[in-house]
């Protein structure tokens, strides 16, 4: 369990809840899965788990990905493939899926308003390596065996360019995407979507960031070039001889887990990197790329960190931020300022853990420009908040998990409703609503809404003891108003348990279908995704 999981159930466990026997199921079923020791690993062959924590750390330079912008009208062309890529030093090449041909997909450039099309090219293998689910939905065998679809997430796309799950194609094919950009500044990022598999097909490799940016973010002059650095964090699974191991159920025929957290953290990778920097200001790009991993940011040191930006673009103002709690798909934009460690090696930290390794040269030779986040204050445009009064619809959508049809294994659901089942949210366009995320469950869900970004309004404790009991809501505590650097624009929004989140956003962009789910990605798969449906104005 994930730090900050721990830290909203222990505030909920204060609040005296209840709560069903999944913790249990789940344990039962990580016991399922080896700490050590021989394992059947996807291939089936018999292998040995490798303990990330038993390797130097520090050897590997922070690979940075290629910049990849579009030049005149051509589409960009990214192909999907499997590659062969070190993640450490000492570990052999392990094989995995890229967007291009290195572990990190390449950084995207775009700017506001500015059409990109990208050419998604499947050249991947016609079999996965990791242990597919046929049980789940959209899943089955009659399918080809590896499907991929490319979803930008945080875009606002029409729909037949957003990725929708079941809009995969086969090894072999291509799509070209058409992505309008219009909309701000933001930190976004691409990963395959496609249904049932998406949770292997990035935990394989399939991520990559895009920073769109905008004359407003220009004219803050923030640090540019080799001074910004995106960083895109996930965990994984090795075995000793260097191969990704997904872990599985033990359950014939139904290999799905609800959840997971990876032996090793890799940024940009590899496995606890190393990167030279020089003492001055600068700005780091953060993703939260896993699977169902929790991070929880902080810098050693007591170096200064501010954030300005979330998801979708700047916050009204710098933030200076302690610790960061970054759930599955949630981005974070930092400024961190090294001018204070000349000379020292200072550590990004996840929990106790460190897992980057900033080598902050002496500054001999370099000015050492050191533009306080302080002088930006007056230079940022306040976010405006969007009017409660402004919404015409409120939704109540429940977060719930149940035992599955066979009852050896559990289910996470919105609403009680699968995938499949007829659409239930159709918000007209142009539409401003309330989107209150009652969850039912012991965790804390990301939930991601595809087209739109909105504001995270409060969150509320409950007695879900009485509302699962049909006798309505009982509010525990005022509600709480999120953090600062939770006031800006969202595209994820973490739900934790015993509580209701509230969320508000405008449906702007176009009509159609779309879809939010919970970002673990296992969840997601089983079945905690619903399809929306943007209708006409009239
Ligand atoms: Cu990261 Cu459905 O998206
Ligand atoms: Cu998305
Ligand atoms: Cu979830």
């Amino acid at each position: 369990m994930s730090g900050s999981r721990r830290r909203f159930l222990q505030q909920v466990s204060a609040a005296g809840l209840a709560w069903g026997a999944r913790r249990g199921l789940a344990a039962q079923m990580q016991m399922a899965m080896p700490a050590v020791g021989p394992v059947v690993a996807s291939d089936e062959k018999p292998r040995v788990m490798l303990h990330s924590l038993e390797l130097t750390p520090f050897v590997d330079a922070l690979p940075i990905p290629e910049r990849l912008m579009p030049m005149g009208e051509r589409p960009l062309r990214v192909a999907m493939r499997e590659i062969r890529e070190k993640v450490h030093r000492d570990v052999p090449a392990t094989r995995m899926w890229s967007y291009g041909g290195s572990a990190m997909g390449p950084l995207i450039e775009g700017r506001s308003g500015r059409a990109m099309r990208v050419e998604w090219v499947n050249s991947l293998p016609h079999k996965h390596f990791l242990p597919v689910d046929y049980s789940l939905h959209g899943c089955g065998r009659e399918l080809p065996e590896v499907r991929a679809v490319a979803h930008l997430h945080g875009a606002r796309v029409p729909t037949k360019d957003d990725g929708y799950p079941e809009d995969w194609y086969a090894p072999g094919h291509s799509r070209v995407c058409h992505y309008p950009l219009e909309q701000e500044s933001a930190t976004l990022w691409y990963h395959d979507h496609a249904m049932g598999l998406n949770r292997l097909n990035i935990y394989a490799g399939l991520v990559g960031m895009m920073l769109l940016r905008d004359e407003r973010e220009d004219s803050l002059g923030l640090p540019s070039g080799k001074y910004e650095i995106p960083l895109v964090m996930y965990d994984r699974n090795f075995s000793v001889d260097g191969q990704l191991y997904y872990p599985t159920s033990g359950i014939a025929g139904h290999p799905w887990v609800p959840e997971f957290d990876g032996d090793a953290i890799l940024i940009n990778g590899k496995i606890r990197p190393f990167v030279e920097v020089e003492p001055r200001l600068y700005r780091l790009r953060v993703l939260n790329g896993a699977n169902s991993r929790f991070f929880a940011l902080a810098m050693e040191k007591g170096l200064a960190v501010w954030q300005i930006g979330s998801d979708q673009g700047l916050l009204s103002a710098p933030v200076k931020v302690r610790s960061l709690n970054l759930a599955p798909a949630e981005r974070a934009d930092l400024l961190v300022d090294f001018s204070g460690a000349a000379g020292q090696n200072v550590h990004l930290k996840n929990g106790g853990l460190e897992v980057l390794q900033f080598r902050v040269s002496s500054g001999a030779g370099t000015k050492a420009c050191s533009l306080l986040p302080g002088k930006f204050h007056k230079m940022f445009t306040p976010v405006v908040r969007t009017e409660e009064a402004g919404a015409t619809v409120t939704r109540r959508i429940t977060l719930d998990e149940a035992l599955n049809g066979r009852g050896d294994s559990m289910l996470m659901v919105l609403n009680r409703k699968r995938w499949m089942e007829p659409v239930t949210e159709k918000p007209k366009l142009n539409a401003t609503e309330i989107w209150e995320f009652v969850n039912l469950t012991e965790d804390t869900h990301p939930i991601h809404l595809h087209l739109v970004r909105f504001q995270v309004l409060d969150r509320r404790t409950f007695d879900v003891f009485a509302y699962r009991n049909a006798k309505g809501l009982r509010y525990l505590a005022e509600a709480m108003k999120p953090e600062p650097n939770e006031m800006g624009w969202k595209d994820t929004v973490q739900c934790p348990p015993g509580m209701i989140t509230r969320i508000i956003t405008k449906f702007e962009g176009y009509t159609g279908k779309y879809l939010y789910h919970c970002h673990i990605l296992e969840h997601e798969s089983n079945d905690m995704m619903r399809p929306f449906e943007v209708v006409d104005e009239g």
